[in-house]
């Protein structure tokens, strides 16, 4: 192992930055070359590289976003792309491409592996949304799901001043991880997550037994699922069962920008040094991540096919934590 690339693809989380700064440091460390590839798998067929030392990640650790940029690229679910990425890779002389997203860029690392059986390809999760199977947690969650919990608590002032409910939607395309963590960290009333299906009678009961206690305002967190403006149908609905003033707000990319937090940050700095040592000791097809305070390695082919259950003992207690 002598030259590496690394890369970011889809959406970008908070601490991105801070895994590609440990990995650079780290492969330096080590005596490897380390270069960094633009755009995700864009940059990646077309072979778009800069070159990464000590000066280029200097003082990214606390910058939200990344300095490598990132991209969704739909040509990598064909073989076509697959075989152009796999040329651009030989000719920049990679031994081995750190790819640091969530699943469907270790969806598309996973089709890769099979056209490039020299190069060790090793995942980092990022992602806010946390959906990756393999790793407690990915890198970004805690950012978003902070930028989350503050909303919620800045709109709980208003509610509770003018007696409304407010329907707040938080990311989460399949999973319902920022939902449901914001959600009890906020002291949301109800929630509507992507693995439950969707009642509005069982929301307007709720909201409305909550008023019969003493309530005089209620707050719903809602993950955008599929398709983000999803809390806007939710509300009409409830609103037709319940005399109550309600207001939407979504808050959408908000999530995804601003400086990582530390866990964030500490997280993207341990995955980062994690991917180069997995490297190091002859690793590939698998993904990095953290799981019961363990470093461990996952297939990635796991990480995208196998489905992260929600944490049971949350959903367990956000039922009664919410009355
Ligand atoms: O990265 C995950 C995510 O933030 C999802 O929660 C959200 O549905 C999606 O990305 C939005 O993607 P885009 O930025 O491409 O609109």
């Amino acid at each position: 192992m002598k030259r590496i690339g690394i890369l970011t693809s889809g959406g970008d989380a908070p601490g991105m930055n801070a895994c590609i700064r440990a990995a650079v440091r780290t492969a330096l460390a080590h005596d490897l070359a380390i270069v960094g590839i633009r755009r995700g798998y864009t940059g990646l067929i077309a072979g778009d590289t800069v070159p990464l030392d000590r000066k280029a990640i200097r003082n990214t650790i606390h910058l939200g976003g990344t300095i490598l940029e990132t991209s969704r690229n739909k040509d990598f679910y064909t073989r076509e792309g697959r075989l152009r990425a796999a040329a651009a890779i030989e000719r920049m002389g990679l031994d081995g491409v750190i790819l640091i997203g969530g699943e469907g860029t270790f969806h598309g690392a996973t089709l890769l592996a099979a056209d490039t059986d020299t190069t060790a390809l090793v995942g980092v999760p990022g992602s806010i949304d946390n959906d990756v199977y393999g790793t407690d947690y990915c890198i970004g969650f805690d950012t978003a799901a902070n930028c989350a919990v503050q909303a919620i608590d800045r709109i709980r002032d208003t509610a509770r001043s003018h007696e409304r409910l407010f329907f707040i939607e938080v990311m989460g395309r399949t999973a319902g991880f920022l939902a449901l963590e914001s959600g009890i960290a906020g002291g949301a009333e109800e929630l509507v997550i992507p693995e439950e299906e969707v009642s509005i009678d069982r929301i307007s009961d709720r909201i409305r037994e909550g008023f019969i206690v003493g309530k005089k305002s209620a707050i719903v967190v809602v993950a955008e699922g599929e398709a983000p403006g999803i809390s806007f149908r939710i509300a009409r609905e409830v609103g037709e069962r319940l005399a109550f003033d309600s207001r939407v707000v979504v808050l959408g990319h908000l999530q995804r920008g601003g400086p990582p937090t530390m866990r964030d940050r500490v997280l993207g700095s341990l995955l980062g040094v994690a991917a180069i040592e997995a490297l190091l000791e002859g690793r590939s097809g698998c993904m990095v991540g953290e799981r019961g305070g363990d470093l461990t390695c996952t297939p990635l082919e796991d990480t995208w096919q196998k489905k992260k259950p929600l944490d049971e003992d949350l959903v367990r207690i956000f039922s009664f934590l919410s009355e």
